[in-house]
């Protein structure tokens, strides 16, 4: 057994004195795709946020290749190699797609031209707009162009929130393989979303969570296979 890239071990996490996450506990694999799913207020985003440092664990820890990263400032954890795709403004609108590029990958010192090129080579939507305003975009190139611009940091583990909230089916599922094809390229993703059926058959690991805790936490297909999980998360 290889040990995972990112393991959240007993984390409890919240806002303020409210409590959120209740002794939480996951694991990402390097090559892997890990969903976590359940209703909404469930505490799926917060665990993004603590995993990514924007709310530091009160208790329990997030490590990265072993290392412990609970606490540590978000621009410390991107610069380790963990991005981030928040589920809402995640490009800005009154700048171009080549500047949100650019924007992405300030951490880097050194010359962006060559991986951002290779990221006009992947992504042709992206690569079609690069001087249009972020704002103009689709909400479908939205998202490509917000993935993107987490890639330029060359992360080893991407986070993403609701890659397909608010997309028409058909916009959802290029970027469900989008996000296939960011892991294939050798990116861990641990992602949310309210698709549960399409996100765990792309993935090979599955938390259900509900309240705060993990509910159910299995193989992806397992998961889709168990007629309580499919009852009460996934809509009979
Ligand atoms: N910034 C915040 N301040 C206070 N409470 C918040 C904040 N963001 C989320 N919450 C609360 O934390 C709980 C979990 O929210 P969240 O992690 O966003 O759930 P999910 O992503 O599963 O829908 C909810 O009860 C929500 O109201
Ligand atoms: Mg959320």
């Amino acid at each position: 057994m290889t040990s995972p890239i990112l393991a959240v071990e007993n984390v409890d996490s919240g806002y303020g004195d409210v409590q959120v996450l209740d002794d939480l506990s996951l694991t990402l694999d390097a090559d892997g795709i890990a969903c976590l799913i359940g209703p909404n207020g469930a505490g799926k985003s917060t665990v993004l946020r603590t995993v990514f440092g924007l709310l530091t664990p009160w208790r329990g820890a997030v490590r990265y290749h072993g290392d412990e990263i609970g606490g540590m400032a978000p621009e410390d954890i991107v610069r380790a190699g963990i991005g981030y795709v928040p589920q809402t403004q995640n490009v800005f609108g009154s700048l171009t797609v080549e500047e949100n590029l650019r924007m992405g990958g300030t951490a880097r010192d050194d010359d962006l031209g060559p991986v951002i090129d290779e990221l006009y080579d992947r992504f042709s939507i992206v690569s079609e707009k690069r001087s249009a305003k972020a704002r103009t975009l689709s909400g479908g190139q939205r998202q490509v162009l917000a993935f993107a611009r987490a890639l330029v940091m060359e992360p080893d583990v991407l986070l993403v929130d609701e890659p397909s909230a608010g997309l028409a089916p058909n916009t959802a599922d290029e970027v469900f393989a989008d996000v296939e094809a960011v892991n294939a390229m050798g990116t861990a993703i641990l992602m949310v979303e309210q698709n549960a059926r399409k996100a765990l058959s792309i993935a090979e690991r599955g938390y259900v969570l509900d309240q705060g805790s993990v509910a159910y936490a299995d193989d992806a297909d397992t998961l889709l296979d168990n007629p309580e999980v499919s009852e009460l998360y996934l809509g009979g």
